[in-house]
């Protein structure tokens, strides 16, 4: 559904949001008081610095929109990878039979049956477990990861029900299997490790073939089941919205870590090369890549250094090095930091939020005295505030803003005073404001990519872009900022665009795009 509209204003539900031209009376309740005072100098220049106008909205567009131009042009053209999935063709509709979806991406993932029952029945069947990772596991061994999934896979299947999921004769047990990591796909069944990300830093995984990995743990534990696709999560979301909404054509992820994946003219990316041109294809964008133009301040610096993959990097190379050669080490140091910085996803997704938040009061702690005159120790933990933390902060209403007061008391074990209070918000709100509007300006980059190749919104076509992650369903603050810069970047042109919420549907689309890729 999407409506016309003159002056952009948005009228937002949990499910989809489309363009109205009448003023909507939502407001998003946040505890940010216009009379709350900033007179911290840290703050100050934080809010300064964080600062994302229309202008600089636009520029940032525009940049990650030549990135991606970039990257379809030439394998590392530009800081967003641009995956070829090998998805040419998305759910129809017609997809029947039992299959598996497993989905490894944060610290639960999740096994899935789905008997599906053709354009009539549709899923006739379904059945789904959660299982959370152990933290040991996540930094452990592939065998200790995967034997792990094997598993719990196995019991999965021990406990269906023979009525409701009925497996078709001489098949073996066939899986899509989300794998939301950025990896370089080698055809629709396997790809390879290029990096871990989210906290994930298992041994010895990066250029592996993840399916492999999969596959020996599986044989391991006597289960005969195989993969028959290979997916990120963001294309398990645009796969699966399809599946009942035929004008998606965007699928994005704002949860722990962030994505976009997109449906792109094969004659558009040229290191297809020698492949056929025409028809289309479903792209990886892992745009969490992205690092240029960005409103970077010292805080997001010294959370990148700080961050797993960076350290890593810097621990390898150190060893090699002695005094005489500090220079070198130091540049170096400046070479990876511009190499490796995946800083949009570190300014827009659910797992660093908190953490820079944490980093900026730690500062304004020991430059004034936001606290009184001491820095608590558990302000100094890194990660110790979350971004579900934030998130409690911004919706407190209260006049005494009591749930900041206790969040603050609970986590940080910090009595704070009500100025304290409404500072800590208007630190939450500048953190949660930049990334939900830069989040905005990714969204346009690629809907202005699809325009450019297909001119669908031009010739009054609807375009969907299907979201989902506990970023963008928990936090209605952050949903907000993200549908100003939409508003502000787009304006008419959002006539035709919907943006919808579904959630969990990239382990469907990941057992559909199973069938769409069965061997048989
Ligand atoms: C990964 C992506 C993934 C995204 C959302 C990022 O950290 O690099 O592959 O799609 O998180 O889960």
């Amino acid at each position: 559904m999407s409506l016309m509209f003159t002056s952009p204003v948005l009228t937002p539900t949990i499910g989809s949001f489309t363009f109205s031209s009448r003023r909507s009376n939502y407001i998003v309740m946040s505890a940010v008081r216009s009379n709350s005072a900033s007179t911290c100098p840290v703050l100050t220049k934080f809010q300064k610095d964080c600062d994302t106008p229309t202008p600089y909205l636009r520029n940032v567009a525009n940049a990650i929109a030549d990135d991606m131009r970039a990257g379809l042009a030439v394998e590392g053209g530009g800081d967003l990878d641009m995956i070829l999935t090998y998805v040419d063709a998305l759910p129809s509709g017609n997809e029947e039979g039992l299959f598996y979806a497993l989905d490894l991406g944060g610290t639960n993932f999740r096994v899935r049956s789905v008997q599906l029952g053709g354009k009539k029945k549709r899923v006739i069947a379904t059945e789904s477990e959660q299982i959370s990772i152990p933290q040991k596991l996540m930094i452990g061994t592939s065998e200790e990861l995967f034997g792990f999934i094997a598993a719990k896979l196995a019991s999965f299947v021990a406990k269906e029900k023979p009525g409701r999921f009925q497996l078709e004769e001489g098949r073996k047990r066939e899986i899509g299997f989300t794998f939301s990591f950025p990896v370089k796909q080698t055809s629709i069944d396997s790809g390879t490790l290029i990096k871990w990300t989210k906290g994930f830093k298992v041994s010895g995984m990066e250029g592996k073939n993840v399916v492999a990995c999969l596959n020996e743990a599986m044989e391991a534990h006597g289960l005969d089941m195989r993969v028959s696709a290979l997916v990120n999560d963001g294309v398990g979301t645009l796969a699966g919205a399809r599946y009942s909404d035929e004008d998606v054509m965007i699928g994005v992820i704002l949860g722990t870590g962030t994505n976009a994946c997109y449906v792109e003219q094969k004659h558009a990316i040229p290191k297809l090369q020698s492949k056929s041109s025409s028809g289309t294809t479903i792209i990886n964008t892992e745009w969490g890549g992205f690092s240029k133009v960005l409103p970077q301040t010292i805080f997001d610096q010294e959370m990148d250094a700080n961050s797993p993959n960076r350290g890593e990097h810097v621990v390898e190379f150190y060893p090699f090095f002695n005094n005489i050669y500090v220079f070198l080490f130091l540049f170096l140091q400046l070479f990876t930091v511009c190499v490796w910085m995946k800083l949009y996803e570190k300014m827009i997704s659910g797992m660093y939020l908190g953490e820079i938040v944490r980093r900026v009061l730690l500062q304004m702690c020991e430059t004034s005295d936001l606290f009184g005159q001491f820095v608590p120790v558990k302000l100094s933990t890194p990660f110790e505030l979350r971004t579900e933390h934030l998130c409690k902060m911004q919706e407190d209403t209260t006049d005494d803003l009591q749930t900041v007061g206790s969040v603050l008391y609970n986590i940080l074990e910090v009595e704070a005073n009500l100025n304290a209070r409404r500072r800590v918000v208007e630190v939450c709100d500048t953190v949660v404001k930049r990334g939900g509007r830069l989040a905005g300006a990714g969204i346009v980059a690629i809907l202005e990519k699809i325009e450019e190749e297909t001119k669908r919104m031009g010739s009054g076509k609807r375009t969907v872009v299907a979201m989902d992650g506990a970023l963008y369903e928990k936090y209605p603050q952050y949903r907000q900022y993200m549908q100003d810069a939409l508003v502000e970047l787009l304006g008419d042109k959002l006539s035709h665009i919907a943006i919808k919420h579904t959630k969990d549907v990239s382990g469907l689309g990941a057992a559909l795009l199973a069938a769409t890729n069965s061997i048989y």
